[in-house]
């Protein structure tokens, strides 16, 4: 029997995940879960022939150019590739995979969650509870925002976009949005489509963002489009952080132009914006919109999946290059 292909997990993935890749491939794991450097990915790339990264790796230009022959294909454990310079890694002659569809509804329960938790103001009323500072109570206390009957943007929808439609659809909202192309009548399911990003804006009292990061996304929402959404809305983005000019989101909130937003991604990560950290109308998470068990395995396996198709000589399911 020939050598099994040697495979690079480079984050610590689910104990499923790690089992099932150690059973078919000669696997190089990470059990520090230590994140790799650009350079370091190129050092490490003439040992290996293939690479199951996270986004948290980037395979930018310099690293597709540099990296060794040998890697014949990098199977993302991630919707999102951004941190995937795809031309280049094409240009390279390796193939690149994605894990779609299986993250989808994690991530819209997330979606959900920031909304309500930014529209009815929960981190402040954790934190005045936690810090023991609960000590009156009127019915001027802590009023919010009710997502109840009210409209809703969905600024892409693809899988995630979809699966947020369809959760909020017990809350009665006018649902629009805007996709690059007009969804089938079935798929649209009686949500109202707007053909650009300005149309849909002043029909979003909430607005989630579900596309991806893409040179055209970058700073989708900026200050000339925030001021296009009515007063006292509130924004979601599960999606990437660079869709959202920060300064500008920070004015809007600081303004009230915006009621609040609910965060889960950020132009820096790990870490955040500490300036978005100082708004008490802002809810935020270390992004975590896939980080359920039963979806960190189904991430796993369809890399796999991905993996034994290109290995065993046929086409990878979610072959994007
Ligand atoms: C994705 O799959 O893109 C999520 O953001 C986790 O990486």
């Amino acid at each position: 029997m020939a050598d099994k292909p040697v495979l690079w997990i480079t984050r610590k993935l689910s104990d499923a995940t790690e089992a099932r890749a150690a059973r078919d491939y000669d696997v190089r794991l990470n059990p520090e879960d230590r994140v790799f450097a650009p350079d370091e990915l190129v050092a490490k790339s003439s040992e290996v022939d293939a690479i199951l990264p996270c986004h948290s790796e980037l395979f930018n230009a310099d690293v597709a150019a540099k990296m060794s022959d040998r890697v014949k294909i990098i199977a993302n454990h991630s919707v999102g590739v951004d941190h995937c310079d795809l031309k280049a890694l094409k240009a390279k002659g390796v193939v690149v995979t994605n894990t779609p569809d299986v993250l989808s509804d994690a991530t819209a329960e997330i979606a959900l969650l920031l909304m309500l938790a930014a529209a009815r103001r929960a981190g402040e009323g954790d934190r005045l509870v936690r810090a023991g500072n609960w000590n009156s109570w009127s019915p001027s206390f802590m009023v919010g925002t009710q997502m109840t009957g009210k409209r809703l943007g969905i600024v892409g929808m693809g899988r995630v976009g979809r699966a947020f439609a369809k959760m909020v659809q017990g809350f009665g909202m006018e649902i629009h949005y805007y996709n690059r192309s007009r969804l089938s009548p079935e798929q649209e399911n009686a949500a109202i489509y707007h053909a650009t990003v300005e149309d849909l804006l002043p029909n979003c009292q909430f607005i989630s963002l579900h596309c991806p990061a893409t040179p055209e996304t970058m700073n989708l929402m900026n200050a000339a489009r925030l001021s296009l959404l009515p007063d006292g809305a509130v924004l979601v983005n599960t999606a990437r952080g660079a869709l959202v000019d920060e300064a500008a989101l920070i004015d809007a909130l600081r303004s009230g132009k915006l009621a609040a937003a609910g965060l889960d991604v950020f132009q820096v990560e790990p870490g955040g914006n500490p300036e978005l950290s100082k708004l008490e109308n802002v809810f935020m998470l270390p992004h975590i919109g896939s980080a359920t068990r039963e979806t960190r395995d189904a991430m796993g396996f369809r890399a796999l999946d991905n993996l034994d198709a290109f290995f065993s000589g046929k086409e990878p399911r979610d072959r994007l290059v």
